[in-house]
């Protein structure tokens, strides 16, 4: 049921190394959806190094990211929804889980820095959950780095074939634009930042006498040997491999500059998938199933700290969701309607009466979802493949203020659950150890508990390589956890976790329990 919707539904993220024009190629869909009349309307969601202690500026940028979590806009008839991702590597986690709500990405690269560390990090992801991939090389009105080098930088470091479908005529100020290699047209640059269309000239291939005159005699001469051994090495894009995500299509231009995002967009349009099936532990969802399922990915806090109530962003994985009408919260067995659930178009809310297959809608919630969350009109069901990674920091909470224990009990189970960072608690005298990605979490809990919650607390360091999850033999697992009782764990699942104070520990528990496999993802599956 509701082909035509899901037809119509495009859900999608777009990634990079923080700068490299994630917020500037937004902006640019959102005018060519006609969402926004002019640049510079989107915010940024980044929060820079020199914000990490600047609590009001966290603030204002959790306000921020609740408007932009989910953008969504027409474009030639159908619906994008692209899903936004902070840049902030502390919160990469929290990018992670988004990506769980996709159906294909676009992936932002700057042609000055090539392929970055933390680019490298969200395609892992990508690939691990097989998610399609179309790369735009950004700033091209740089001087960047030769794109040959750039499609072997992708290849090598990002562990994907790079096929090339437009290419720079130089670049930096020599730039002149793009020859769009399917169509055999030139785009010829001119630095704009607000106008929609581009100048796309129609040439009759890189052999076109006009071409000459358009470029010059030089630049002529090297876009036709370059176009000569792309065709030759790369040949047509096989749609299967990059919905297979073992091949990206690969796109030049300037966002900010306007150029080269109409081919992007237009090609992504066609290309990308519609929402797909997605895995519960038990079977595979398709979006076409009649009844409604999906899943929470994501959980903000309220903008008004006074009220402790949150927005949990649900992706419908199939069926038609509508709003008042009862479902099951698979989790913890109870029915749940929601009055006022809504959707995003670009930087406003409206109430949403019914959502499709990959939509997201934003759901008032009272503290009762946790990340992974499942809701259905009665099946019992569990989403899965949202992973829960070893945190990098861990410290362990200390209450300062014993009159307000059931407080800050109350506040780290909810701010955990919205995904801010890993709660482990010790069997031995429930000791809590917090675990994140970034020291910036820590900052953002502290103040979130003392303000939301009216608790006084600190963190303090502790000498944790890695959390991890184990799966064996139960004899074994028994063994092993008796012998380190002292470094064992519950996770917010109750599933108990390894917390290897050095490398070197868990080297030697590896060998002496060869049965037992350590995770460092809790996604065991
Ligand atoms: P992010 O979300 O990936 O972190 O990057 P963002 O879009 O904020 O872009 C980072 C910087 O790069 C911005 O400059 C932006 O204007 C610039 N930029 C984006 N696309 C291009 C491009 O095609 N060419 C050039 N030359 N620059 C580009 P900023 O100075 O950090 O911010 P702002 O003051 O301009 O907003």
């Amino acid at each position: 049921m509701y082909e035509a919707e899901i037809s119509q539904r495009k859900t999608f993220a777009i990634i990079s190394h923080p700068d490299a024009g994630k917020t500037t190629l937004t902006e640019k869909f959102l005018l060519f959806g006609g969402q926004i009349q002019t640049a510079g309307a989107v915010k940024s969601n980044k929060i820079t190094k020199s914000a990490a202690s600047d609590f009001m500026e966290i603030e204002k940028q959790r306000g921020i990211s609740v408007a932009t979590s989910v953008m969504t806009f027409p474009y030639k008839g159908k619906w994008e929804n692209i899903l936004d991702t902070p840049g902030h590597k502390d919160f990469a986690e929290d990018t992670y889980r988004t990506l769980t709500a996709v159906d294909s990405v676009i992936l932002v690269i700057d042609c000055v820095k090539g392929v970055e560390e933390q680019t490298k990090r969200l395609m892992e992801v990508c690939r691990m959950r097989k998610t399609p991939v179309i790369v735009f090389v950004n700033k091209l009105d740089r001087d960047g780095k030769d794109p040959f080098d750039l499609l072997e930088e992708i290849e090598e470091i990002l562990n994907i074939a790079a096929h090339p479908m437009s290419w720079p005529i130089n670049g930096g100020r020599d730039f002149k634009g793009v020859y769009l290699i399917p169509n055999k047209s030139l785009n010829l640059f001119e630095s704009n930042k607000t106008k929609k269309a581009n100048d796309v000239v129609r040439v009759d291939g890189v052999n076109d006498p006009l071409l000459e005159g358009m470029v010059g005699e030089k630049n002529a001469k090297k876009l036709q040997e370059d176009i000569e051994l792309i065709d030759g090495v790369y040949g047509e894009l096989d749609l299967k491999s990059y919905l297979e995500a073992d091949v990206a299509p690969v796109f030049f231009g300037s966002a900010l500059n306007n150029f080269g995002i109409q081919e992007l967009l237009d090609t992504f349009i066609e290309i990308a998938p519609n929402p797909l099936p997605r895995k519960t532990q038990d079977r595979d969802v398709a979006p076409t199933e009649d009844k409604f399922t999906g899943f929470i990915f994501k959980i903000h806090a309220n903008l008004d700290p006074r009220h402790r109530d949150r927005i949990a962003f649900l992706r419908v994985c199939s069926g038609k969701f509508l709003r008042n009408k009862a479902y099951k919260h698979t989790r913890i067995d109870k029915s749940f309607r929601f009055a006022n659930p809504y959707t995003f178009l670009a930087d406003s809310k409206e109430i949403a009466d019914a959502a499709f297959p990959g939509d997201v809608v934003g759901l008032y919630d009272t503290g009762n979802f946790k990340i992974g969350d499942t809701l259905t009109e009665g099946e019992i069901l569990q989403f899965k493949g949202i992973p829960s990674f070893s945190p990098e920091i861990f410290k362990e909470l200390i209450n300062l203020d014993p009159m307000k224990s059931k407080q800050l009990e109350k506040g780290i189970q909810q701010l955990t659950d919205e995904g801010l960072a890993n709660l482990f608690v010790q069997e031995l005298g429930s000791r809590k150890f917090v675990g994140t990605v970034g020291e910036l979490q820590f900052e953002v809990l502290q103040y979130r508990l003392e303000h939301e919650y009216q608790a006084k607390c600190r963190f303090d360091p502790r000498v944790i390589h890695k959390a991890c999850w184990m799966t064996g033999p139960e004899a074994d697992l028994k063994d092993f956890m008796k012998f380190r009782q002292q470094n064992i764990a519950y996770d917010k699942e109750g599933n108990p976790v390894f917390l290897a104070e050095t490398a070197f520990i868990l080297r030697s528990a590896i060998d002496k329990y060869p049965d037992i496999t350590f995770h460092t993802t809790s996604e065991l599956v």
